[in-house]
């Protein structure tokens, strides 16, 4: 296995330990989660009783092929916690996400769950925010005319493209990726994009984390 693989896996593997019998969980998307949910289904074959709302469909099809038991969103009032990875971390432990477009549920999910851990190689560790291109969901009407207004902030756009067609999010919306010179004040750059009429929801995860489970090859650390 290739070293940031590894580092992955360890991170993934390792927030399982945060996880209780009977809790409500929130289970995010990409491939760090991927281990997180290799490992709990382990844990469930052996006993261990949660359940667990999906943060995309790729992530509801996972689960139900390992065994892993689901509800929505809306079956619950709150979530115990939720396990998810990143695009970027900062110093502030302020997050960039959305590199699978999953960033619209992973924030519902987020903000629904009393404790948020976060699982990432340590290549996504930065001194600031932005060297990862910010991704935004956008609603399909009028898209070009969100995107103009968009590149008036100072950014570099490009629409997200899977087999050379614009890429759907699982809620049927545009991904546009957007390079800053740098995100020093993320709180305004969420603020100043949530104002624009067609912007749905940021990639900018602006003190959701409470815990960061970094990944090495050979080892984990915690942040918090
Ligand atoms: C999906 C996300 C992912 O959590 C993020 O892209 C990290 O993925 P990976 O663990 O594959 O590096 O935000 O929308």
């Amino acid at each position: 296995m290739k070293p940031e693989e590894l580092s992955k896996k360890l991170a993934g593997e390792k927030a399982v330990d945060y996880i209780e019998q009977d809790m409500l969980i929130g289970l995010g998307t990409g491939s760090t989660v991927f281990w997180t949910m290799q490992k709990l289904a382990e844990r469930v074959k052996e006993g261990l009783r949660i359940q667990a709302v999906p943060t995309s469909t790729a992530t509801e099809e996972l689960a139900r092929k390992l065994g892993i038991p689901l509800l929505t969103l809306e079956d619950v009032k709150e979530l115990d916690l939720v396990i998810d990875g990143a695009d970027e971390i900062s110093a502030e432990l302020d997050l960039i996400k959305g590199g699978g477009g999953a960033l619209l549920r992973e924030k519902l999910v987020a903000l629904a769950s009393k404790k948020r851990i976060i699982v990432a190689d340590s290549g996504k560790l930065t001194e600031e925010l932005g060297g990862f291109p910010l991704p935004i969901e956008i609603v399909r009407f009028g898209w070009e005319q969100t995107f103009s207004r968009v590149l008036q902030l100072g950014c570099q756009i490009t629409l997200r493209e899977a087999e050379n067609t614009p890429f759907i999010t699982d809620n049927g919306n545009y991904i546009l990726d957007c390079k800053f010179d740098g995100i020093t004040d993320p709180v305004g750059v969420h603020q100043q994009l949530k104002l624009l009429p067609g912007v749905i929801e940021t990639g900018l995860f602006v003190q959701l984390a409470d815990v960061v489970v970094v990944g090495f090859p050979d080892r984990f650390e915690l942040l918090e």
